[in-house]
């Protein structure tokens, strides 16, 4: 079993950090592949809750080591914050992260620029980033010229690079930023800054393509730790409401270097109901007390930005989409519990659009826009979950509506999730 990989099938947030950390034991390596600080996995062990953005949910386990590739862009004051959060709770993740030489940085001047085109609208409505430079730092990665990689944080031409860099983004950001903004970009003062991060990660960027390749030769298992959903995929997702990379199982391999024949299990990632934080179409959202009383019952406000989620049914059109695109083998079904006090549960099997019933989710955000969607009714369980550990130990409404859902997205069931606790999950597969 050389590669396994964890994938969201929504727009995030399908609770990925706990499955992680639960299978990351069985694992020599969790990677983590795609995106950066926009991302927030939560780990609960016992009364300890960990919030992560950049760092492998495997960091917890000292046997286990954990790689950020190059595909991650990174910001070096969170993630160092990050790393000294743990520290102060006893974790030593000096001792078994690698950084890729490839990853590039988020930039100050990235950050900036996110702000500032943050509320521009397209078709219609704003993306509502996270806020933390994504975008614009991948942006320059494919620009090019622009660009910053960790390996620059540590090279002899830094300072010349950092002042050329600087020097064109005062003259592109000055129409669209505060002059407050622009008065940041200063060279020395952001050329300083670098060496001070590459003083504190230097001596964990490496070529981790390398390794990963070393580590597969020698048999090892890698665990790829995907972050955000499959439906805010830059590519394959509900554009331009999405991220700015491969979120869905596609970007496992260009993220990582490893290559898709080393890869044998997918698991997709997906909760009992669904949520969106940020703009964009979302047909099964619920702008009424449902939809109030999932969002306070799981908790539904973002691990990065603190912002309420959207809430709405499941919808198996577009899990159906995202599990044949990521090539899903099993189904994780997460957050199960939250749907213990409800007498009736909707799922949508179908879109109405025009007049016309349709099965497929559509590549045009205003055409998802207009479909609404068809609705199949199940009854409720309305009894507490978060203490089973088997799957017959299930109310029979339960496994009705897990059943059901493996159904229309055509996966068989690989892990069930009744609360956030490690203990709190079944395995099936
Ligand atoms: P960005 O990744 O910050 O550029 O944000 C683009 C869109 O993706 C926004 O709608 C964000 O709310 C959403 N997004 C980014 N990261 C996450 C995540 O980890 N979970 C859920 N939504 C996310």
């Amino acid at each position: 079993m050389p590669a396994t990989c964890v994938i969201g099938l929504q727009w995030g947030d399908e609770a990925k950090g706990k499955l992680v950390d639960l299978l990351a034991p069985n694992y020599d390596v969790v990677v983590r592949y795609q995106g950066g600080a926009n991302a927030g996995h939560t780990v609960v062990t016992g009364k300890e809750v960990y919030k992560l953005h950049h760092v492998p949910s495997g960091i917890l386990s000292s046997q286990i080591q954990n790689v950020i590739c190059p595909g991650v862009v990174i910001e070096p004051n969170m993630l160092i914050q990050e790393l000294s959060g743990l520290e102060s709770r006893g974790i030593h993740p000096r001792r078994n992260l690698m950084i890729s030489e490839r990853a590039h940085v988020v930039m100050p001047w990235h950050m900036i620029e996110d702000r500032a085109i943050n509320k521009t609208v397209v078709s219609g409505e704003s993306i509502g980033t996270t806020n933390r430079g994504i975008g614009p730092c991948y942006r320059d990665k494919v620009g090019r010229t622009h660009a910053i990689r960790m390996a620059d944080l540590v090279s002899p031409q830094l300072s010349s690079r950092i002042s050329e860099i600087v020097h064109a983004k005062r003259s592109l950001l000055a129409p669209l930023a505060s002059p407050e903004d622009i008065a940041q970009l200063d060279a020395e003062k952001i050329t300083s800054l670098c060496r001070g991060w590459a003083e504190a990660l230097g001596s964990m960027i490496c070529d981790t393509t390398y390794f990963l390749h070393d580590q597969l030769d020698e048999g090892k298992k890698l665990l790829m730790e995907g972050a955000q959903g499959s439906l805010l995929d830059i590519d394959h997702g509900t554009f331009p409401f999405v991220t700015s990379s491969n979120s869905s199982g596609v970007g496992v391999s260009s993220g990582s270097g490893i290559p898709p024949s080393s890869i044998d299990r997918m698991i997709g990632v997906a909760k009992a109901y669904s949520t969106r934080v940020g703009g964009g179409p979302f047909p099964t959202e619920l702008l009424d007390e449902t939809g109030n009383k999932i969002r306070e019952i799981g908790r539904e406000y973002g691990t990065t930005t603190g912002r309420p989620r959207r809430c709405g049914w499941f919808d198996a059109v577009a899990v159906r989409y995202t599990a044949r695109l990521s090539g899903a083998n099993y189904l994780s079904l997460m957050m199960l519990d939250v749907l213990s006090h409800f007498d009736e549960l909707k799922v949508c099997v179908a879109y109405e659009l025009d007049g016309q019933r349709i099965d497929r989710l559509p590549s045009q955000a205003d055409t998802l826009r207009r479909c609404k969607p068809i609705y199949e009714t199940l009854p409720g369980w309305n009894q507490d979950v978060t203490k089973v550990r088997s799957i017959e130990d299930f109310p029979s409404n339960a496994r009705k509506y897990m059943d059901r859902i493996s159904e229309l997205v055509s996966i068989p069931l690989g892990v069930l999730s009744v609360g956030p606790d490690r203990e709190q999950t079944i395995f099936l597969m």
